[in-house]
């Protein structure tokens, strides 16, 4: 067992009105216990318009839940329409901000030197990226899996700043894990991150990246969740599509029961 805290987080993507993100929450918590939440941290990242709701809720019924953004831009403000600043974020107790999912990289365009923007902007005003690396379909059978993963992430912490292992979180997504109900398998998953956390090594130390939470994504399911958190290099789970489900996100935050 490592002495990392593993961290827990559900990416609801573009699911969930305000109204139905309290409800969500709500029901989360009443399924959960009081030691669900010791000795790991539980977060939930919902669309932006239901971030001030849920902090509401999560200050006024006191819950052990963490905030994460799904997104943001790298400048603190200016002209540009339709976007959502880091501190603005942060005025919502904001305090994780996924940065670099392959659904931004495959369907908005973002580059690793955007990614590593957006995650340097996370860290300037003291709140912690979310940094997602992972491989194709394509790239995994043509045997450049890890390849392709050292690549983003070498671009992606371009000019970051890693002096504290509780400065970034990165995730591990294998882009065809996700949403289509294949996961990796729990060795494959291991050892990629162990790769990551080599690759770390080399960049912030051993002693850091030793310190570090790599978290697996991609079909996290109660299922396999208890699998997949055995591994000594998985520190946490980016879930999807069973995060919009109370009960299943209950489950898989509940895994150690
Ligand atoms: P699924 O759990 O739906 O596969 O999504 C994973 C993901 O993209 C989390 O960021």
């Amino acid at each position: 067992m490592s002495d990392r805290t593993p961290i827990i987080a559900g990416n609801w993507k573009m699911h969930r009105d305000h109204l139905e993100a309290i409800q969500l929450v709500q029901k989360l918590a009443y399924h959960l216990n009081e030691v669900d939440y010791e000795g790991q941290e539980v977060v939930v990242c919902p669309p932006f318009v239901a971030l001030r709701s849920i902090q509401t809720l999560i200050q006024s019924d006191k819950l052990p839940i963490g905030l994460g953004a799904q997104n943001c831009h790298p400048e603190d403000e200016g002209a540009f329409t339709g976007e959502i600043s880091v501190p603005m974020l942060a005025r919502l107790d904001v305090s994780y901000v996924i940065c670099g999912h392959s659904e931004r990289r495959a369907l908005f365009g973002e580059t690793d030197a955007d990614v590593a923007a957006k995650a340097r902007a996370v860290q300037r005003h003291g709140l912690r990226p979310v940094l997602c690396v992972g491989e194709v379909k394509e790239e995994r059978e043509a045997g450049r899996a890890v390849e392709v993963v050292v690549s983003q992430l070498r671009g992606s912490l371009d000019g970051l700043t890693i002096d504290d292992p509780d400065a970034l979180v990165i995730a591990y997504e294998p882009v065809w894990a996700i949403g289509t109900g294949l996961t990796a398998t729990p060795d494959d998953a291991q050892e990629m991150c162990a790769t990551i956390r080599a690759e770390l090594g080399e960049r912030v130390g051993s002693q850091i990246a030793a310190a570090m939470r790599i978290q697996y994504g991609g079909s996290v399911k109660p299922g396999n969740i208890r699998q997949l958190m055995a591994q000594p290099d998985i520190d946490g789970a980016l879930v999807g599509g069973a995060s919009l489900s109370s009960e299943d996100f209950a489950l898989i935050v509940g895994h150690r029961r």
